[in-house]
Parts: C-alpha cells; structure tokens; sequence
C-alpha cells in the first residue's frame, strides 16, 4: 500500500457547484484506499497563512452527506494573490514564504488545489518556489481552463442557465417581449453557447463574437413579421458595448466584476424594435444548487485520479477529462492554453445551423 502520507486540500477562486464531490473522492480514495491523513485547509491559501494555520483533519462520515451540496465545506477566496497581498494598512506585501512555511507546518507530503486557471498559476508558483508537491484539479463554471473539456461546475451552471431560458420563453411570449439573460462566464462565451442552444436562445452574443446592434434588431424584426412577437436572448458578461467599451460595475473593496450588458442592450434593442424588452441578471445562482450528476461525475473522478497521482509520486499535473476519459497533464500546459469558445468550433456552428443569431 506505499509509505503513509499526510495529505492536504484546498479549494481557491470562486466557488461552484460540485467541490464537496471532490473532497469527498479525496477523503475516500486517500483515507479509505490509502489509509493516509487528509487534511483540509480553510480559505484557500488564507488558511497556510495564517498562525497556526488553519486546517480540519478530514474522516471518511464528514464527507459522507457532501456529495449534493453546493459551496465549498473548506470556504475559498478569489481575492488576495499571495505575491502582492492586501494589507490592513492599505500596503501590499509579498506573503508567498508564509504559505509555503504553514504547508511545511502540517507536515504535509503534497497537495490537491481545486482552481481555475488564474488559482492554479498563482500555486504552481507558490510550489515551485517552496517545494510543494502539488496536483491541480480544474473547476469553474466559466469552463475556461486549458486541455479539459470539463471543469467542475460547468455543467451544473449550463443546466441552471438553461433552466432560466425555458422559463423565459414563455412569459416572453405571453408579453410579447424580447427577454434578455445575462450570465456569467468571465472573458469566456462557454455557458451563454451552450445554455442558449439547449434552451432555444433566438440571439446568443458571447463575447468571441463581435455584434452589431443592427443584426440583433434585423433578427428581431424578422421574427415579428413571422408572427413571433417575442424573442429570447442569451448574453455573456464579458460581451462589450457595439463600440468595444467594457462594461463593469462596482463591487467595493476597489473592485470592479463584468455586469450591465443586459440592460445597455435592452434599452437599444428596445429603441430600434420598438419591442418591449426585460432584463433577468442570473449572476451567482449559476454557482450554487445541486451538482449536477455529471459535475458529480467528473469530481469524483478527478478525486480519485488526484489521489493516485500523488500515490504515484506524480507531481506538478493536473487532471483533465478528455474523450471520456481522465488525463494527466502538466499544470504548466494547462495555464498555457486558455480556453475560449471556439468561434468555428462544432457549438457555434451549430448554433448558426439553427438559424440563432449570433450578432455579426
Ligand atoms: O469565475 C467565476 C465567476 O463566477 C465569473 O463567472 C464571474 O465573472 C466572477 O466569478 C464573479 O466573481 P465574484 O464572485 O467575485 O462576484
């Protein structure tokens, strides 16, 4: 069965759904195959940081409930990069050593980090810097992480903005509006293109795509004089204004998160359609809820293959569905090649087969 080992966890950046699926896999594989220690770290690298640092030793009966829960039993944070750390006094200090000094402080043999691209990078530096034995699991909604085609998460936010547009199709039709929702997904188009095409989106506007408003009201338009006096538009975030403008809001702490394109365009497609037109902002409901069973899958999978890794001595990997099938791969790799939509990739392309207006 190999030497005993101490293990750690942790999961960084923005929640979602489908992260306690995995610690639990973890807590089974590594204490119930491997008969190892799991320790489970709070708040991210917050919880290295911290004298003494904060961690849970981890049983097989805590993680016996957790397969359906949203959140993060370990709590996560997707703010303070370590390298350049907010301070109460308004400084910024470089807080990598105490890090990597509280991962050495719980004795730990190596570490599972569940991130996205932007967390991964931050601890590949923070491993190499320090000696810790790291393996990466990729989660987040946005789906943006290089080499998988799946990151925890995703799903789960697929299916609730889906959700969303079945429930919009037909209020949207007994008003006669045009319906717009706006989802998350960062720079990236992934749950605005595949909620819009298995939620029968007319307009789907994801920002891999340039627009014109011109198109939007022309497909609008076209629709109304087939008798359709409605029409359901799915827009990401990160889309910009017809001129290319960000648009971002506030979100204190100095801050500032996409958020508003629904609305600028609503009042344009209201302007030139003359349709009356409502805004549903989904926003953090996309991270929450039941995992879906496929996210369920996938963590478990990537658990147990995260665990076998390090049983293996494999470090500096992150596991990766591809082909219906886990693969390792260098984290290096993975944060390389940022993940987009495609724009003549099979999704939009189908989209367009359906007769969606995708803005251009
Ligand atoms: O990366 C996940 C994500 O939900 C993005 O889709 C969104 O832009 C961002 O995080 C929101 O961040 P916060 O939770 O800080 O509002």
């Amino acid at each position: 069965m190999g030497e005993h080992k101490r293990i750690g966890i942790l999961t960084s950046g923005g929640d979602c759904a489908g992260l306690n699926a995995v610690i639990r896999a973890v807590v089974h594989r590594a204490v119930g195959t491997y008969n190892w220690e799991v320790m489970g770290i709070l708040r991210a690298t917050q919880g290295l940081m911290h004298r003494p640092p904060q961690a849970v030793q981890l049983d097989q009966n805590q993680v016996d409930a957790t397969l359906t829960l949203a959140g993060t039993m370990l709590g996560t944070t997707n703010k303070g990069n370590p390298f350049a750390f907010p301070m109460p006094d308004g400084t910024v200090r470089d807080r990598s050593s105490d890090i990597i000094e509280g991962y050495h402080q719980l004795g730990l043999d190596a570490l599972i980090a569940i991130g996205g691209d932007g967390s991964l990078a931050i601890l590949r530096k923070l491993a190499q810097q320090g000696g810790i034995n790291l393996v990466g699991i990729p989660k987040t909604i946005d789906n943006d992480v290089g080499v998988t085609e799946r990151s925890i998460g995703f799903d789960t936010a697929v299916n609730i903005a889906t959700e969303a547009l079945d429930r919009l199709q037909f209020t949207a039709a007994s008003h006669d509006r045009v319906m717009i929702l706006e989802v998350m997904g960062r720079d990236a188009g992934h749950i605005a293109i595949s909620a819009g095409i298995a939620g029968g989106a007319d307009i789907i506007l994801i920002p891999e795509i340039p627009y014109t408003l011109a198109n939007i009201c022309r497909k609008i338009q076209e629709r109304q004089k087939q008798g359709k006096n409605y029409s359901v538009v799915i827009v990401s975030e990160a889309v910009r204004t017809e001129t290319g403008e960000v648009i971002e809001c506030s979100v204190g702490f100095g801050e500032r998160r996409y958020g508003g394109i629904g609305h600028y365009l609503a009042e344009r497609i209201c302007d030139c359609t003359g349709a009356e037109t409502r805004v549903t902002v989904l926003g953090h409901t996309q991270r929450g809820g039941i995992p879906s069973p496929l996210d369920r899958l996938i963590a478990s999978a990537f658990g147990v293959a995260a665990v076998d890794l390090i049983a293996e001595g494999k470090y500096d990997q992150i596991v990766t569905w591809q082909n219906r099938q886990i693969v390792n791969v260098a984290i290096a790799e993975v944060i390389d090649k940022y993940q987009a939509v495609d724009p003549s990739g099979t999704l939009v392309k189908t989209a367009r087969g359906l007769g969606i207006c995708l803005g251009d």
